[in-house]
């Protein structure tokens, strides 16, 4: 190729990769194979990096991060950023309505929305080219976020069709909560303080430095206002309907996430359907915000310092309860980590009966200035556990002792430690505390570990009494005897779990890894560190410096896991484990390839050639990640007979491509 054909090669790649973004990330509706698109993306970044003079700023390469951003500048709005006056009554909605309707010449027109719990931004374009993106601040300056923006993938970076020349678009960012609580799971593997909620979760990744990790995280953005010179429309849905033809993800009038109308009670419907469907949105809302839709309408009625006079937002009511607090109670994990939870009078919320809420640790129970016997409000937030919110300290009664979380263990009496830096209490006596050694065999039997039938935690703990078990390794030497004398066993049962535990033998390496129960080892970490050190001996003479040289290992993790196995008695149990015929060294299978490597797959329904757990294994032979719900990071559904409505539902919303069994099998043929 020369030169010029070159360059006519590379806009026509971006120009390609652009609208295949936006039919993925905007559309959810992919026009083009995860496969075909890498191979554009591949080819794209590789006549970029032979002819950088070519290369554009905009380019759909630009879209991973990397950039760091060490001082946020301060920068002036152009237009101020005012809010929306905001009402928690039906009626002083219908008294606004009455209102703008008198002062209007002719009847007005409402949009209504969704108002989207996340943080509000600012992004300027000229000519089709994202400039700057600038957080609200204080409504005059906000602070410039635009590198960190740059990485979300459903904000245009290059705008598509008849875009005025220079405008400003503002709009809400937002955690999707499937990311959200990915992330959190995460944090909770790694035994950190969960993220109170998706809103400030947000608000705080726009903030970090290092934009691939905001990118990593999967913000999202929905666009609810143009300001500019030249408009070229004359409301605000037209303004949101052009928004929508130039690149912005908009909100869907068919899944009714915004509508025009007329009347109060058309607002009021709109209004009611979303308070009781909030729930079901793949993000949060904290209200609806019903707006004049006419621009001269709007001007006619101005704003107020703080807010335009020409919209309003209803705010739902966050599902609240006051109750009594009878106790708190205090958990003992598997790795000694101690919970504490408040044992609550039960009390109705969101349609389930709370008798309990986490307390999570020392720090929070401090926070609250939780005292014993207080009144407390209990919220129930998205899909997360309730919590306690607050005290009403106007209840509280006299002469009530603060709660002063405990020094001992509860289980074992030894004195709790805390490391520095640490949110949770730890009880230190790993191999004496009796709920700990048999927390963890019910983790080393649990379904994603061992897989061991039979054996319930009442089962455990007697024969943890009789002293049959004293450690994980005990289990392989249980014989059929020891298991039908204890109480309530039948012959049946017994059977079934010796049967299952010699079964458990053949299970893979890095189950077995898993089960162990190192702290922070979950299953992902297991499956990564099988897959890297492939046997049990190289994993315990691996220094420091070989652990976090394997991707995703991290400081937390390569030290806890040399902890464990320092520890001579850890040492001895996988020796015997090993003597017992339990596998230890990843098999590698001959017919495995990398053809399906960093593709992350979920299977749903049944399936004619192969069944479930050989399309799984298939999978990953080929090197590909089987996870069990739709994300964002999903790349294939494959679909079989009978497979669950909301899957199907929440891959068609995410654009995850759906792929059938045998469209499967020809990928890995
Ligand atoms: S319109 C001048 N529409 O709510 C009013 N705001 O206090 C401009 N928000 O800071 C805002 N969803 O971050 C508007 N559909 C929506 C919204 C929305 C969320 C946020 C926005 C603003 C706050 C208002």
């Amino acid at each position: 190729m020369n030169k010029s054909e070159i360059k006519e090669r590379i806009e026509q790649l971006s120009t390609s990769l652009r609208q295949h973004n936006y039919n993925y990330y905007v559309l959810s509706a992919p026009s083009i194979s995860d496969f075909d698109f890498d191979h554009l993306l591949k080819e794209l970044e590789q006549l970029e990096a032979a002819h950088p003079e070519f290369a554009e700023e905009n380019s759909p390469t630009k879209r991973v991060g990397g950039d760091i951003t060490k001082k946020f500048d301060t920068v002036v709005h152009e237009y101020p950023m005012l809010s929306l006056s905001n009402s928690y009554s039906q009626e002083e909605i219908v008294e606004w309505e009455t209102r703008i309707h008198k002062l209007s010449a002719t009847t007005p027109t409402y949009v209504c929305e969704l108002k989207y719990d996340g943080v509000a931004i600012g992004i300027r374009y000229e000519n089709g080219k994202l400039k700057q993106a600038v957080t609200r601040g204080d409504g005059t300056k906000g602070e410039d976020v635009t590198t960190n923006v740059r990485t979300i993938k459903t904000i245009p970076l290059q705008l598509k069709g008849n875009f005025p020349e220079k405008f400003e678009i503002r709009g809400e960012i937002f955690f999707p909560l499937t990311n959200f609580n990915r992330l959190n799971e995460l944090k909770e593997e790694l035994g950190e303080d969960l993220y109170a909620n998706p809103r400030n979760t947000a608000s705080g990744t726009l903030k970090l430095q290092n934009s691939s990790v905001v990118a990593e995280r999967g913000l999202d953005c929905y666009l609810y206002g143009v300001y500019g010179e030249s408009l070229v429309a004359q409301s605000h849905s037209q303004a949101v309907t052009n928004a929508g033809r130039w690149g912005f993800k908009t909100p869907d009038p068919t899944k009714n996430m915004i509508t025009t109308c007329t009347t109060i009670d058309e607002i009021m419907t709109f209004i009611n359907y979303w308070d009781k469907e909030r729930g079901n949105l793949p993000f949060e809302i904290d209200g609806i915000v019903i707006k004049v839709d006419n621009y001269i309408q709007q001007d006619d009625l101005g704003s107020t310092a703080k807010s335009p006079r020409w919209a309003i937002a209803y705010k739902f009511k966050a599902e609240r309860v006051e109750t009594t607090l009878n106790e708190v109670t205090y958990q003992v994990g598997r790795t000694g980590a101690i919970t504490p939870v408040a044992n609550l009078e039960p009390v109705l919320l969101a349609g389930t009966k709370v008798k309990r809420a986490s307390l999570h640790n020392a720090d929070q129970i401090a926070k609250l200035d939780l005292h014993e016997h207080d009144s407390v409000y209990v919220e129930k937030g998205g899909e997360i556990i309730p919590k306690i919110i607050a005290v009403n300290f106007d209840k509280r009664q006299q002469g009530a002792d603060p709660v002063e979380f405990i020094e001992n263990c509860p289980e074992c009496n030894t004195e709790l430690v805390r490391k520095e830096g640490e949110a949770h209490h730890y009880c230190p006596n790993f191999v004496g505390c009796a709920t700990q050694i048999k927390a963890r065999i019910e983790h080393f039997i649990s379904r994603k570990a061992m897989d061991i039938d039979g054996l319930g935690p009442e089962t455990i703990d007697l024969l943890f009494k009789q002293g049959l078990i004293e450690n994980y390794a005990d289990l392989y030497l249980l014989t059929f005897q020891d298991i039908v004398e204890l109480e309530r066993m039948a012959d049946k049962s017994a059977n079934n779990a010796i049967k299952s535990i010699t079964e458990s033998k053949n299970i893979p390496f890095e189950s077995v890894l898993f089960a162990l129960g190192i702290r922070y080892v979950g299953e992902t970490v297991a499956k990564i560190l099988a897959k890297h050190i492939k046997n049990i001996e190289a994993l315990i003479a691996a220094d420091f410096d070989t652990l976090i040289n394997v991707e995703e290992i991290g400081d937390k993790i390569a030290q806890s896991i040399i902890l464990f196995f320092e520890s001579q008695t850890n040492r001895e149990i996988i020796g015997r484990l090993k003597e017992y015929g339990l596998s230890f060294e990843m098999i590698v299978a001959e017919d495995a390839s990398d053809l399906l490597i960093d593709k992350t797959f979920v299977i749903s329904g049944v399936f004619e050639k192969v069944s479930r757990k050989e399309l799984k294994e298939l999978i990953e032979k080929n090197g590909g990640k089987n996870t069990g719900s739709i994300s964002a990071k999903t790349n294939y559904l494959v679909a079989g007979e009978k497979m669950g409505p909301a899957k199907l539902a929440k891959a068609t919303d995410l654009g995850v491509k759906i792929i059938s069994e045998d469209e499967f099998l020809a990928m890995i043929s």
